[in-house]
């Protein structure tokens, strides 16, 4: 259990925020498979504020997408307020910031990352957004550094959140500079929970139960949250809460039933996005499904030349392994 003020989640499993990934479909999918809490991909508080169309389609959700949290990013403190103030007010369970995005679009101006390297503005970003907020947890999500791997970057932008009245803090264990590359520092999260009273989220490299209970047992932290290891694999929530509660390690579909989720998922998208949209962003999300498989380097290539939705449903039908292929083993190892 983790209690964030006035949202209490019965799992330790929190399901990070992906631009690009974590929208309505993925999510109703998840929940379909066990996920308790998630986010909307990153908002920017600039384009909220000013209320623009794009904004509001990544705030697309329906009754059964709860709880969901809202993350938002920019680095003007006083727009950051108002749009925590909106996020509020749209029903979000919770108001998290982004101190972690490491793409120049964002940091360039000050957001993100670099905000990991100005704890008085981080500080001024925190008021802010408390002084607005009446109910819900607001809490940050940060690397461990923007540069500097020993992780007392983090720890210092960690303290002044709690500080200013922040429920609970989540640490990427890489730098901005490492962007996905290397290992993420599970003892840089340990360092982080170590310096703090409020919960700590651990992040980073978690795709299986074995490793959330890695992370917990290194770190020390308070919950875990899982991003790409969730991409085409809802089975990972079952096989970590598992995990977490000494159970057996919960096996990921084989491949016929891993197919079913995936069609579900894209009449999902199309459903939720349109078809155009829907065509453009499922070629990615078909082939996270079958990573694992052999075949799946020309799956892939198939799905990237369908000129229709048609077709792709047609090429996940399609889609056979040789009699006798056994299951991929991931996830298994505890
Ligand atoms: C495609 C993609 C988009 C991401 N978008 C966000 C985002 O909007 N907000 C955020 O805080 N982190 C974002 N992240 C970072 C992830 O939430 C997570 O911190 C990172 O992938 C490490 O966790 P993992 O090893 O479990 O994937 C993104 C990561 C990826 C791969």
């Amino acid at each position: 259990m983790i209690k964030l003020k006035s949202l209490t989640l019965k799992s330790k499993i929190i399901q990070s925020p992906m631009a690009g990934c974590t929208d309505l479909a993925f999510r109703l999918i998840a929940r379909a498979h066990g996920m308790e809490f998630a986010f909307l991909e990153m908002i920017s508080a600039d384009a909220l504020v000013r209320k623009t169309y794009k904004t509001f389609e990544l705030m697309k959700s329906v009754e059964s997408d709860r709880p969901l949290g809202a993350q938002l990013v920019g680095c003007n403190a006083q727009t950051m307020g108002e749009g925590a103030e909106i996020l509020e007010g749209l029903g979000f369970d919770l108001i998290d910031i982004n101190f972690g995005c490491p793409v120049p679009k964002i940091v360039s101006p000050g957001g993100g990352s670099a905000m990991l390297r100005e704890p008085d503005k981080a500080r001024d970003i925190f008021r802010a957004i408390i002084r607005k907020v009446k109910t819900v947890p607001v809490t940050v999500k940060m690397r461990k550094g923007y540069n500097d791997t020993s992780g007392d970057e983090a720890v210092r932008i960690a303290k002044i959140a709690e500080e200013e009245g922040l429920s609970a803090v989540t640490v990427h264990g890489r730098t901005r500079a490492q962007g996905y590359s290397g290992t993420a520092d599970w003892e840089a999260i340990g360092k982080v929970k170590a310096a703090l009273k409020i919960p700590v989220i651990g992040n980073g490299d978690v795709n299986s139960g074995g490793d959330a209970l890695k992370l917990m047992a290194v770190s020390g932290c308070d919950g875990v949250m899982i991003g790409r290891g969730a991409l085409g694999n809802p089975w990972i929530y079952k096989n970590i809460e598992g995990a977490l509660n000494g159970a057996a390690a919960e096996k990921p579909a084989n491949f016929e039933a891993r197919k079913k989720v995936v069609l579900r998922h894209l009449e999902l998208a199309i459903q939720t996005e349109g078809e155009r949209l829907a065509y453009l962003k499922s070629k990615r999300m078909i082939c996270w499904y079958f990573t694992h498989y052999p075949g799946s380097h020309e799956f892939r290539a198939s799905v990237n030349r369908a000129g229709s939705l048609h077709e792709m449903r047609d090429l996940i039908h399609a889609y056979h392994l040789p009699p006798g292929t056994p299951e991929p083993d991931f996830m298994l190892a505890q």
